[in-house]
């Protein structure tokens, strides 16, 4: 993916925009269409991880034009760190029933694959008639259990990122586009 100049003020923590606001909306509108397509006419229970894919989300719903239901679920892993930390953790379950529902579940991004690996065998676990996966960004590269999401928008190349719902220390989140962050910025202790 070409690397975009920055062309507004306020971005001047980011490095370089890796995917900009209008390949964001582009995209998800898009990946909309291939969703509702996938599960035909039945209804979709989404379980979004959250706080990462709330954005991406909010949006991506809105373009599902199929009868949908929504839950989140809380997953730690980062703790203020630009690695993950540890083995992810459920801090916060599903309310709604989802046995024999067709569940698609929502991240922002897909690096060591540690979250969803974990995660989708606690949903089957309940039951569902089926599960699909969707993330916003793909960082193969940084794979360290495989783990294939079913629907992808943006392959991204193994670089700290934020924006669009990605957070650094839980800043950033309100981006509208998808960054790299400066390095300088990755470590500061008093935001810890
Ligand atoms: P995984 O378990 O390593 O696949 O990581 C998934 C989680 O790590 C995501 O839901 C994010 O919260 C976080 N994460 C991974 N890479 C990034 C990044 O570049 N920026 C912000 N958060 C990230
Ligand atoms: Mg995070």
């Amino acid at each position: 993916m070409p690397a975009i100049k920055i062309p507004l003020p306020g971005f001047e923590d980011l490095d370089e925009i890796i995917v900009s606001e209008t390949m964001i909306k582009r995209r998800v509108r898009r990946l909309g269409a291939e969703i509702a397509a996938a599960f035909g006419g039945e209804e979709i229970t989404v379980v979004a991880i959250i706080n990462g894919a709330l954005f991406f989300a909010a949006d991506l719903l809105r373009e599902i034009r199929r009868p949908v239901r929504l839950d989140c679920i809380r997953v730690s892993s980062y703790r203020n760190e630009t690695r993950a930390v540890g083995k992810p953790e459920i801090v916060h379950s599903m309310t709604i029933d989802i046995a024999n529902r067709h569940v698609l579940l929502i991240d922002d991004i897909l690096d060591t694959g540690k979250t969803l690996s974990a995660v989708v065998p606690l949903i089957k676990k309940l039951n569902p008639a089926s599960v699909k996966t969707c993330v916003l960004l793909d960082k193969k590269g940084r794979r360290e259990v495989d783990f294939d999401a079913d629907f992808v928008g943006f392959q991204i190349p193994d670089k700290f990122v934020v924006g669009y719902g990605l957070d650094f220390a839980e800043r950033y989140r309100n981006l509208p586009c998808i960054g790299v962050l400066k390095p300088h910025l990755q470590n500061p202790p008093e935001w810890r």
